[in-house]
């Protein structure tokens, strides 16, 4: 989804920026621009724009593109289409207002009848046009107040980085639903919107609140509300390191960020468990022993891989904690009117922690008084700041668009919160001793379903022919069959529908046939034997079977076998072979993998 980089120091822009947004390349877009205060001639405003890819943008900058100030911006169209005149950066009429813009406006149609009315002549079909030409008309003295009027006009999201002729010494940037991230240099300041942009020139980072914004000046900047009253907003040091966020010798994100999980299970584990009292230590909880005593229900929110994971949570903490728990679509929640619980703890979930749905939930449920804790990826996220605790899931970063490493680091942190309410309730010492050595197997046990990598990659090419594939589990391994049958679709766009093992005679089994194959979900628990049931019934219709099970499955025509652990843990380990299954088809299929089509990594619009 869009990106924003700005600059603002010594160092020659146009560089920077585009490197800037080629590190923001990951997260989807159609087109780029960039607009700096310009060096040659009187000075003023240079604007480069093009639809494409970063590297079409540089061959297209003139050789004097020479400034010290400048906004960058890869657009992922929603108001007018992917083109050379609809990319940012915006101009208003005059071309002394620059405007970079991720969001969405929702009044643009009213405001561009009355801009277009007052005479106004558009050059785009965007909504972030009509951001440049308010700024430029407003007749405040400063800058500051210039682009304060324009958003008091302005319904909708926005992360915005606005550059001003007559201004040449600062950039104005503000925030409103759209990540807006300071970057603090040595006489030099950054922006941008990710902090991908940012980390291989400087770790000391400013988040913006909604409602807030700032002015960068080179040696400084300042941050305040959008009414004017500054804000002390502190800077915070960014974990991940810049390395972090290459392919480090691997074709592609998703491969690497799929080799990276023992590592990663590793990191969310450590320092976390307890031995002494068979439990884990979350310090970011915020939740005490008497308070997590009077949760009476647990709802999970999140989209997605976030929201798949989130019902693997939702199992973990019904089954450790025998607290009621159950997951549902942030995307849906947010529209119910849902009645709020007092006694319901809300988790939301997930990677980028800047997902507008799961964020709209969280704004909603904390209006009504909610406890909500967050179960986030993105230290400093807006989703993590706007919650009351959490547990971070200390996947690194994930690059790719589709979600792997951080979809099991989310269950393992979900497997981590569900033994800490459990130890706090009924959950005996034996089984939390149970449960952390099956969770102290679990990197190994990664380690070695990824050594089979090879085995997966020739069912990939065997099952490369099917038109739709089912994937099929019960209750521990249906979210794993739900996550499955996303990742697939997103990377290879084969057609996939996942659905409850149990619910397959109640219609879909109508659609097996040898075209329509089915990945099963076999875990060796105390569902085997109606899980094997389902096996025959499939076959039964002629349709081809691949089973991820602990042991070779005889009614199945493959099997990928995956180390035993608890059966509570079951669900963690079986999705990983299916992220390289999804893989392997989609290289098999020529598909752009990092870059599925028309799809964004964190969807940060509605
Ligand atoms: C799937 C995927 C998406 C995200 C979803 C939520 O591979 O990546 O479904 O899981 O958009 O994103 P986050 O977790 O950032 O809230």
């Amino acid at each position: 989804m869009c990106g924003i980089v700005g600059y603002i120091g010594k160092r020659d822009v146009a560089p920077l920026l585009l490197e800037g947004l080629q590190r923001l390349e990951y997260r989807g877009y159609d087109s780029a621009g960039i607009a700096i205060h310009s060096k040659a001639g009187g000075g003023g405003l240079k604007t480069a724009k093009a639809k494409g890819r970063v590297r079409e943008l540089e061959s297209l900058l003139p050789k004097r593109f020479a400034g010290n100030t400048g906004i960058a911006h890869t657009r992922w169209a929603t108001h007018g289409a992917p083109n050379d005149v609809n990319a940012h950066p915006h101009l208003d009429a005059e071309g002394k207002v620059a405007v970079v813009h991720n969001g969405i406006i929702d009044n643009a149609d009213e405001l561009r009848a009355k801009l277009a009315a007052d005479g106004v002549e558009f050059a785009s079909d965007t909504d972030t046009e009509i951001l440049a030409h308010l700024i430029g008309r407003s007749q405040a003295e400063k800058l500051e107040e210039k682009v304060r009027q324009a958003l008091r006009l302005i319904e909708g999201t926005y992360g915005i980085a606005v550059l001003h002729a007559d201004f040449p010494d600062r950039i104005v940037v503000a925030r409103n639903g759209s990540p807006v991230v300071l970057g603090i240099g040595e006489r030099e300041m950054f922006v941008s919107s990710d902090v991908a942009a940012l980390v291989s020139h400087t770790r000391q980072v400013v988040t913006l609140d909604d409602g807030e914004m700032a002015t960068l000046k080179a040696d400084d900047y300042r941050t305040y509300t959008t009414e004017g009253s500054r804000t002390s907003a502190a800077p915070t040091t960014v974990e991940w390191e810049a390395e972090s966020y290459d392919m480090g010798g691997h074709d592609t994100y998703m491969h690497k960020e799929i080799s990276e999980q023992a590592d990663a299970v590793d990191r969310v584990l450590r320092g976390r468990i307890d031995d002494r009292f068979s439990t884990v230590h979350l310090g970011g909880l915020n939740l005490d022993a008497r308070e997590a005593r009077g949760v009476r229900r647990v709802k999970i929110l999140g989209c997605g891989s976030a929201y798949h994971a989130g019902q693997i949570g939702a199992q973990l903490i019904e089954e450790l904690a025998r607290i009621p728990a159950d997951a549902e679509p942030a995307s849906e929640f947010r529209y119910r009117n849902a009645v709020v619980d007092p006694d319901t703890l809300y988790i939301a979930v997930s990677q980028s922690g800047e997902t507008y749905d799961t964020l709209a939930a969280v704004q909603e449920l904390k209006r009504k008084g909610a406890r909500v804790l967050g179960v986030v990826n993105v230290v400093g996220s807006a989703i993590a700041r706007e919650t009351d605790g959490g547990v971070y899931v200390h996947a690194g970063p994930e690059v790719c668009v589709v979600s792997t490493k951080c979809f099991t680091n989310t269950a393992v942190a979900f497997a981590l919160l569900a033994l800490h309410l459990g130890r706090i309730r009924d959950l005996s010492v034996a089984d939390g001793k149970r449960i952390i050595a099956g969770l102290r197997k679990l990197p190994e046990q990664i380690a070695e379903v990824l050594r089979g990598e090879e085995d997966i990659r020739k069912l990939a090419a065997e099952y490369a022919d099917a038109k739709s594939m089912m994937f099929v589990g019960r209750v521990r391994g249906y979210p794993v069959a739900r996550e499955a049958s996303l990742k697939l679709k997103e990377v290879s766009y084969v057609h996939a529908e996942a659905y409850p093992a149990s619910e397959l005679k109640h219609g879909p089994l109508a659609l097996i046939e040898p075209a329509v194959p089915t990945v099963a979900i076999v875990p060796d628990d105390d569902l085997l034997e109606k899980n094997r049931a389902t096996l025959e019934e499939i076959k039964a219709r002629s349709g081809r079977i691949l089973a991820v099970a602990h042991q070779e499955q005889d009614k199945a025509d493959h099997t990928i076998v995956v180390p035993k652990n608890e059966v509570e843990l079951d669900p963690i380990l079986m999705g990983v072979p299916l992220q390289l299954l999804a893989y392997h088809s989609a290289l098999a299929l020529g598909r752009d993998i990092d870059k599925p089509r028309n799809l964004a990594k964190s969807v940060t619009v509605e």
